[in-house]
């Protein structure tokens, strides 16, 4: 069996900013429960919550700066963690990315090529960690310099893998910040880690590593394209052979309306009248009218373009003249923030806004509410409708990327074969999305065929079992 070493800069439950975080958490305790003898590696950032013992393993130099490994456990699993300790470059408080201001913090290039850089000495065996990896899998630009590094050493060396979670976010840095960081001429090219004149993080991964993956076969085919591609379409499609679509799982332990004691009331498909209580509380938590009809919506989401909550906001008027209730849990963009606020102030017998992150509440909007919205402008794969149709929440999606890959329309021969999971709209308009939210309305009127849809979604697998199978024939491959 292959050894793997899982690189990240966040992993739940030790920090997360997004789904990131979630398949990092998942990923590799699926893969260690199926024997695999995976490590995960990341940065030591100040807010991170370990829980368990921590061990020093070996101080690791490069570029003149020390960095150390501490070993510890992904709470809750037997994966091992190895955390590089470099308190000048990670020990910020807050957010592994931005300041408080949302703005990135301004030596990012200098932490990630850092962190880079650490994992390449371990991936090398030069970490005095006694134990070599057979493949090293990158996540996202901020692990992208790994490939492209690992490239330039002898052989015998580990293969590597990169998987793209959003094409959005590729790590560009001025020209100037290579020279400062040190990086090889040799990589510097348009077939290397430039791009357009600037240093491109994303670059590194997209065009060394062996095997690139990103998060749904949809998105694999979008990015290929220059809506999707961000510039680097051209590159995708030219390392087309390389590059697959692999869904992903979700930690069914974690969320789990069988046993969340985040929430009021466990239940599953056979009890589903148990999930009222859970409607109830909210509706109570949240001064909302206490009412089984009225349905209700949530959104659970980085405040952000991607996400489409801008089209939300242009359906808000009349969305909100329509019969049911509306919570919103989210955090980022300080002008979408404050447009979703007037409107909860306005219409607060209706919409209620939590401008904030917070797990369990999470939760209780997925158990409690009836419809999720997700009018996202792309989604590599998307997580809540996934968690959504688990806890019998039916999901409104946009047909991209990983929404269009696991949401599966109501249409009359959808019902009739008991696949209809959720409402698809076409396009990322308030046209599209305010038709998806009457057409959800109305089926929703009819009892029988909701509880079917619950059902339908609750019945699904989506689990990492085969995900990970995928990953492993991945591994395999190298
Ligand atoms: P993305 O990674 O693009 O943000 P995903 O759907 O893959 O989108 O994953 C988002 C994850 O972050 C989900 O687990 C979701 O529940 C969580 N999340 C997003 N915003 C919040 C919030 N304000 N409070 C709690 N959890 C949140
Ligand atoms: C990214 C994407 C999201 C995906 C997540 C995990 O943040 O935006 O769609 O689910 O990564 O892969």
């Amino acid at each position: 069996m292959k050894k793997i070493l899982f690189v990240t800069s966040e992993a739940h439950p030790l920090i997360k900013t997004g789904g990131l975080a979630d398949v990092s958490g998942s990923l590799p305790k699926a893969l260690i429960e199926m024997g695999v003898d995976v490590r995960l590696i990341m940065p030591n950032y100040q807010a991170i919550k370990t829980i368990g013992e921590i061990y020093y393993k070996s101080t690791v130099r490069v570029n003149n700066i020390n960095a150390h490994i501490l070993e510890t456990r992904l709470p809750g699993t037997k994966v091992p963690v190895w955390l590089v300790d470099c308190p000048e470059l990670f020990g910020y408080p807050g957010n592994p990315y931005v300041d408080e201001q949302g703005k990135p913090w301004v030596n990012n290039a200098e932490r990630f090529a850092f962190f880079c850089r650490i994992t390449v000495e371990v991936a090398m065996n030069r970490g005095y960690l006694e134990w070599t990896p057979d493949i090293i899998h990158c996540n996202d630009w901020q692990t992208g310099l790994v490939p492209a590094l690992l490239s330039l050493e002898k052989h015998p060396r580990p293969a590597t893998i990169f998987t793209i979670h959003n094409m959005a976010y590729q790590g560009l840095f001025s020209k100037e910040t290579r020279v400062l960081l040190n990086l090889p001429s040799r990589l510097w090219s348009p077939n290397g880690i430039e791009f357009n004149g600037m240093l491109s993080f994303i670059k590194g991964g997209l065009a060394y590593a062996d095997r690139i993956t990103t998060v749904s076969p949809t998105y694999a085919n979008e990015i290929q394209t220059a809506d999707f591609g961000y510039g680097v379409e051209g590159l995708l499609s030219y390392r087309q052979k390389y590059l697959t679509g692999i869904v992903n799982g979700i930690d069914t332990d974690h969320w789990n309306p069988q046993a969340d004691t985040n929430i009021s009331a466990c239940y599953d498909a056979s009890t589903l009248h148990k999930k009222k209580l859970n409607k109830t509380a909210l509706q109570i938590k949240y001064n909302l009218p206490v009412d089984n009809k009225t349905p209700i919506f949530v959104l659970i989401s980085r405040l952000v373009e991607q996400k489409g909550i801008d089209i939300l906001l242009e359906c808000l008027p009349e969305m909100l003249t329509l019969p049911l209730q509306f919570l919103l849990l989210g955090k980022g963009d300080k002008l979408l923030e404050q447009k979703l606020s007037q409107f909860a102030k306005i219409h607060s017998e209706k919409m209620v806004i939590n401008l904030g992150y917070d797990e369990a509440i999470a939760h209780q909007f997925e158990a409690g509410a009836d419809i999720f919205l997700m009018p996202s402008r792309f989604e590599p794969c998307g997580l809540n409708q996934l968690y959504s149709q688990r806890y019998g929440t039916v999901p409104i999606v946009t047909r991209t990327g990983g929404l269009a890959d696991t949401v599966v329309d109501t249409l009359p021969e959808t019902i009739k074969n008991k696949t209809a999971t959720g409402f698809v709209f076409k396009a990322p308009t308030t046209g599209s999305l305010m038709e998806a939210i009457k057409r959800a309305l109305i089926v929703y009127e009819d009892s029988k065929n909701w509880k079917q849809l619950q059902i339908n979604g609750m019945k699904k697998d989506y689990s990492w079992n085969r995900s990970a199978e995928e990953y492993l024939a991945l591994y395999e491959q190298l």
